[in-house]
């Protein structure tokens, strides 16, 4: 099987390096030899660690992909559009398999290159773009397959999951944890993607395609990120009990499908709960099975290379298989649930003035949306010399909590913007 690696990044040199040193299991195992016969990046001069030697060099990846010498492309370029696109669809035309790591693409041109795949019966394989190298696209495609899934849920950013976990164990601020991760090479220059919930977003809309039998609705996540958790909210949390994590959930409501990915307060006995620094989790809810949990590292060089390595692997065993487990023609738009009516717990810090009669009109703005209040503590002063009260609330929906935030938002005695989290009970 010829395989043509169009980027040679961190995750294209890994799958290079891995089918040069695995070659001869990897030919035992998936019956027949496996090879890099053409290459192509930005750069032919860097050094990558690997021998390019006898491996054919595109300058330009469109190419590379036309290339009648190659059976396979893995596109390891990234971005939803532009050359990783022309990447992908110039290949899937020419009839050429095409293994992606790439969850932006994914996300947003999944169902138009899944049609093209069918189109010409060839495979379009993604298991790196959920979750780096847990299989949880092989699961839900094919170890799940009798399930009606009704949750499939987890932490699919190892960025912010890295920055809550060392913001809970050294109670410093968001932006200094930042740093760290940037420093470590685990956030970008430019962390949007991962800190504001775009990047699990998109993995969530493949996962939620997938378990619910839909065309990918990447613009029906709601989505909301880390930047205003402070490290006093892993306290607080902490003493009623739970812990806080980006949660990326698509569920199965009355009305639709509801896909939202934002902080959670999680009880802290759950296995979510206690997956931390950069590995990912996922955990699906089948009627056959019951409760699947998926637990590994959601990212770096070794472990996306053998989640893209097993999706070509699949291809030389001759498993081809539609990309959304039904052909594209055949999937349904995802019908939409309401986000507002949501039922669950909040937590809710506030910043207030130190004055008498501010708590008061407070728990009267919850009281007349009918939220009732499961715990509330008063203690410190926030930076700017107002008095942190966090509430838990009891069960309230999404609808009435948001009437009661904006109420309290504009109250003069509210000095700082209110930090909101969803309480799941998993
Ligand atoms: N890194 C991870 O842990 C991880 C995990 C899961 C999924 N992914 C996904 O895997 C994909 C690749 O990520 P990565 O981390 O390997 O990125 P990366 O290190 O930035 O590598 C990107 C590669 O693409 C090449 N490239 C850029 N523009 C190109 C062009 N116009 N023509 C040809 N090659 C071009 C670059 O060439 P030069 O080397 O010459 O600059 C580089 O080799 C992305 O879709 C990403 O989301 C990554």
């Amino acid at each position: 099987l010829k395989v043509g690696l169009a980027g040679l990044g961190t995750v294209g040199a890994a799958v290079a390096r891995e089918l040069s040193v695995k070659s001869e299991l990897l030919a035992e195992r998936s019956g027949r030899s496996i090879e890099v016969v053409a290459v192509s990046a930005r750069d032919k001069n860097k050094d990558r660690g690997i021998s390019l030697e006898g491996i054919e060099w595109f300058e330009n990846a469109v190419a590379l992909a036309e290339s009648p010498d190659v059976d396979v492309v893995a596109e390891l370029i990234g971005g939803s559009d532009g050359i990783a696109f022309d990447v992908v669809k110039t290949a899937l035309e020419r009839g050429r398999h095409v293994v992606t790591a790439n969850k932006a693409l994914v996300a947003l041109h999944g169902v138009e290159i899944a049609s093209i795949a069918d189109e010409k019966g060839v495979a379009l394989n993604y298991e790196a773009a959920v979750a780096g190298g847990i299989p949880v696209i092989k699961a839900l495609r094919e170890g799940l397959v009798v399930n009606r899934i009704s949750r499939v849920f987890g932490i699919l950013n190892g960025t912010c999951n890295y920055i809550l976990t060392n913001m809970e164990a050294t109670k410093r601020p968001f932006t200094d944890v930042l740093k760290e991760a940037q420093d470590l090479g685990y956030a970008e220059a430019d962390p949007t993607f991962d800190v504001d919930g775009i990047d699990a977003a998109h993995k969530l809309s493949i996962l939620a395609a997938l378990a619910f039998g839909a065309r990918v609705d990447f613009d029906g996540v709601y989505c909301e990120g880390i930047r205003r958790i402070a490290p006093v909210d892993f306290e607080y949390a902490a003493q009623f009990g739970y812990r806080i994590k980006l949660l990326a959930i698509a569920e199965n409501s009355e009305d639709g499908v509801i896909q939202r990915v934002h902080p959670c307060i999680v009880p802290i006995n759950t296995p979510i709960a206690d997956v931390n620094g950069v590995s990912n989790a996922v955990i699906a809810e089948g009627d056959a099975v019951g409760q699947t949990v998926y637990e590994g590292p959601g990212a770096g060089d070794g472990p996306t290379a053998s989640a893209v390595i097993a999706d070509i692997v699949d291809i030389a065993r001759g498993l081809i298989q539609p990309a959304f487990m039904r052909p594209a023609s055949r999937l349904a738009p995802l019908q939409r649930g309401d986000l507002s009516q949501r039922v669950g717990a909040f937590y809710l810090r506030l910043g207030v003035l130190d004055r008498p009669g501010v708590i008061a009109k407070v728990t009267q703005v919850l009281a007349e949306q009918e939220i009732s209040i499961g715990s509330f503590v008063q203690r410190g002063v926030t930076e700017d010399g107002a008095v942190n009260v966090v509430i838990m609330t009891h069960t309230t929906t999404e609808a009435a909590f948001g009437r009661a935030l904006s109420a309290i938002e504009s109250l003069s005695e509210v000095v700082e913007k209110p930090c909101k989290i969803r309480v799941e009970d998993f």
